[in-house]
Order: C-alpha cells, then sequence, then structure tokens
C-alpha cells in the first residue's frame, strides 16, 4: 500500500471509530483513544487531532490525556515488540542490565522503535511471572530466566525471522 492510501486507509477508519461516539462527548474521550488504539495498534498525530475535533477540545487535551495513561502509545509499534519487566523481582534479578543491553543493540531506547520498523522496546511492570525472572515478552510470549546471552541469541533468532527460541510460559 503506498502512503498515500495507507493515510487514507487510516482516515476512513478513523472516520468510522468516531461515528460511534456521537455528541461530542468529553467522557468518550478515553473510550474513544482505547477504541483508536486496539484498531491502529497506537495513536498517531492524525488520531489525536480528528479526536480533538470531534469531541470539541485542544489537540494538548488529548495528548495530555494520552501521554498521563501509560495504556496509550504514540508511537507506532514494531514488528516485534520486546517488553523488559521491571517489576521489583525482575529488576533485584538484572533487568536493567538486560533493558542496557537491547538499548545499546536495537540502538533505540525504551519506548521507542526502530528505525526500520522491526523492533519497539518497552519497559513494563510486572508480568506476573516473578518466578522466571528476569523476564522479557517478546511479541506477546514471555521468556523467562534471561540472561545477556540467550537474549543475544533470541534477538538473532528475531532478525532471522524465528523468534521463538527460548521461549517459556509462566
Ligand atoms: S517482577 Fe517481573 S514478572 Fe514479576
Amino acid at each position: 500500500m503506498t502512503p498515500a492510501a495507507s493515510s487514507q486507509a487510516t482516515t476512513e477508519r478513523l472516520t468510522a471509530i468516531l461515528a460511534r461516539y456521537p455528541g461530542a462527548r468529553r467522557e468518550h474521550l478515553i473510550p474513544l483513544l482505547q477504541d483508536i488504539q486496539g484498531e491502529l495498534d497506537y495513536l498517531p498525530a492524525e488520531a489525536i487531532d480528528a479526536a480533538a475535533r470531534h469531541l470539541g477540545v485542544t489537540a494538548a487535551k488529548v495528548y495530555g490525556v494520552a501521554t498521563f495513561y501509560n495504556q496509550f502509545r504514540l508511537i507506532k509499534p514494531g514488528r516485534h515488540r520486546i517488553a523488559v519487566c521491571r517489576g521489583t523481582a525482575c529488576h533485584v534479578i538484572g533487568s536493567a542490565t538486560l533493558l542496557d543491553h537491547l538499548e545499546a543493540e536495537l540502538g533505540v531506547k525504551a519506548g521507542g522503535t526502530t528505525r526500520d520498523g522491526e523492533f519497539s522496546l518497552e519497559i513494563v511492570a510486572c508480568l506476573g511471572a516473578c518466578s522466571m525472572a528476569p523476564v522479557v515478552m517478546v511479541d506477546g510470549t514471555f521468556h523467562g530466566r534471561v540472561t545477556a546471552k540467550s537474549l543475544a541469541r533470541l534477538l538473532r533468532d528475531l532478525r532471522r525471522g524465528a523468534g521463538h527460541a527460548a521461549e517459556a510460559t509462566p
């Protein structure tokens, strides 16, 4: 799909979502943003502006809400989403070092997406698998007792298109 066609498709999807929230009611802001993110996977600037116009509030107000709640993403996620748990158990056992490795290896800070759109890196709170600490989640799959070495292997596998190595379930 060309960028213009993609933008047109996004506009049409936004229009359809906005139509579910008639009446410019400000209490619709959070469910509206949730719906948009559910559909687009993040909140692009176009969506922020459209939501603001639709509800009769400023874009700054919408940005304020979107950045206040960490459920919302303002950056398009990468094809592979890597989340490092920074809950207490994972932190104590070295998740900060894993995060450092990932940031250095991917050339992107937590909260960002690599330029090629392949990887996004996030920090998350306890994933509920503390017995497997430190835990890294990749594309929704838990990887437990991750070491620098297993992390390097995991990244290598993802780059080769086989991101399911070394996975575990909580
Ligand atoms: S602290 Fe990481 S899974 Fe609980």
